[in-house]
């Protein structure tokens, strides 16, 4: 912070809930700093406007809203979808990949406006507080990071409590008990009753894929065309990226897919019960890893399967803004250039998968593979082949068959000794 003679000034992370609206005036009172709020529209549902009146009305020195979802979903949601990216094999990261983007807004905001510092309303056990921090830390040294919430220790009713004395405006409607984060990637719920990974989600966590009663009876068939790895239409009709991913997620949502319960790993070391809506994505990336099974020859799959899970750990872990972030995403970039063509989906009862696809750079060649009429396969090379390739093996089986036979030594059985020449 700057000496005492200029006023404090705080960029806030507002998502218009009751901690960062709490966070507003308790900054003010707890740090003597004026406090600016930003909200970063990322595709999360809500009435955001509505939210910036509320920061404005309960003390903020102003509220300003970005619209950053076309950079969210080219800069962030396509460059992980074309490194397939899950992390643990099962989450599309759509929470960890739109920290850096809200952080990165943050900071830059902070600096133009000659702030000292920026604030999130993030807990101390999570991986967001890490995404912020590592975020900021790395794009502003200069500016200090604030979390009231991992500070404060109030719960849930000190807050509506501290909301009370301070005569805040807060939304009216009851706060849901589960935690819930939202943007065009996915949708995160997590706390409440879902913190007993031993019983099934309740139904009422769920908002962006239908309940299995409404599953439509019919399967629905989805054309998806890539361009270098890119989705660029949905049944023959071109779609700008923001469009795309939100037709995407209507669209195998109502199927049900993309429900995702999993008990996860975190930065922090804590395990916990993780559910999350992603259909978009999820159908995104099936239809991704098909074409790439088409297109990409089968030693660049298997090497870059290991850089899109170290791709997915760095997310999940904060280090989007790092050397080795970029070094992965530049390997993946250069494996794209084939990754052109359609794939169709099926979308039924709650699962999507791919039931065709289609490449001008397709690598299946009819002629070799065919047991049809007309293959150019020399089938009597085969013999051939199979013998040196699995001469070693053969070698190596007779080898450990030996081993497993000979006696153990007798302790007075003459060594054999190396000689030198
Ligand atoms: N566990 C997920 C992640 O680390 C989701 C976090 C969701 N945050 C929330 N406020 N509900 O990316």
């Amino acid at each position: 912070m700057t000496d005492d003679t200029t006023k404090r000034h705080v960029v806030l992370a507002y998502s218009g809930g009751l901690d960062t609206s709490v966070a507003i005036p308790w900054i003010r009172e707890h740090y003597g700093a004026e406090v600016t709020a930003l909200t970063v529209d990322v595709g999360q549902e809500g009435e955001l406007e509505g939210a910036l009146a509320r920061a404005r009305a309960n003390g903020a020195r102003d509220a300003r809203l970005v619209d950053a979802k076309a950079t969210f979903v080219t800069e962030f949601c396509f460059p992980a979808l074309q490194a397939n990216a899950l992390y643990e094999g099962i989450y599309p990261l759509s929470t960890a990949l739109a920290r850096p983007l809200i952080a990165r807004t943050l900071a830059e905001t902070a600096l133009s406006l000659g702030a000292d510092a920026v604030g999130h309303g993030c807990t101390g056990k999570g991986n967001d507080q890490v995404r912020f921090d590592v975020a900021v830390h790395t794009l502003a040294p200069s500016l200090r990071v604030i979390a009231p919430v991992r500070e404060w220790n109030m719960n849930r009713s000190d807050e509506i409590a501290y909301a009370r004395e301070h005569h805040l405006q807060i939304r009216v409607t009851p706060e849901s008990p589960y935690s819930v984060d939202e943007n065009l990637w996915g949708r995160s719920i997590e706390g409440g009753r879902l913190e007993d990974a031993s019983t099934s989600a309740p139904e009422e966590v769920f908002d962006w894929t239908s309940h299995p009663d409404s599953w439509p009876a019919e399967a629905e068939s989805l054309t998806v065309r890539f361009h270098r790895g890119i989705p660029v239409a949905l049944d023959g009709a071109a779609l700008a990226p923001v469009e795309l991913v939100r037709q995407m997620n209507r669209r195998a949502g109502r199927h049900g897919v993309g429900r995702i319960d999993h008990v996860e790993d975190r930065v922090v070391g804590i395990k916990s019960r993780e559910t999350y809506e992603c259909p978009g994505a999820v159908a995104l990336v099936v239809a991704h890893q098909a074409l790439e099974a088409l297109v990409l020859p089968r030693d660049l799959l298997q090497f870059k399967a290991s850089v899109d899970r170290r791709f997915s750990d760095l997310v999940y872990e904060g280090l989007w803004y790092s050397p080795l972030r970029e070094a992965l995403q530049s390997f993946v970039r250069s494996t794209q250039d084939v990754v052109t063509g359609e794939v169709v989906l099926r979308l039924h009862q709650g699962s999507c998968r791919a039931v065709a696809r289609r490449s001008e750079y397709s690598l299946l060649s009819h002629e070799l593979a065919t047991y049809g009429t007309g293959s150019t396969f020399p089938q009597e090379l085969a013999v051939g082949f199979i013998h040196l390739y699995g001469l070693p093996n053969q070698l190596a089986h007779a080898r450990v068959e030996a081993a497993r036979a000979a006696p153990e030594p007798t302790p007075d059985a003459p060594r054999p000794v190396l000689r030198t020449a």
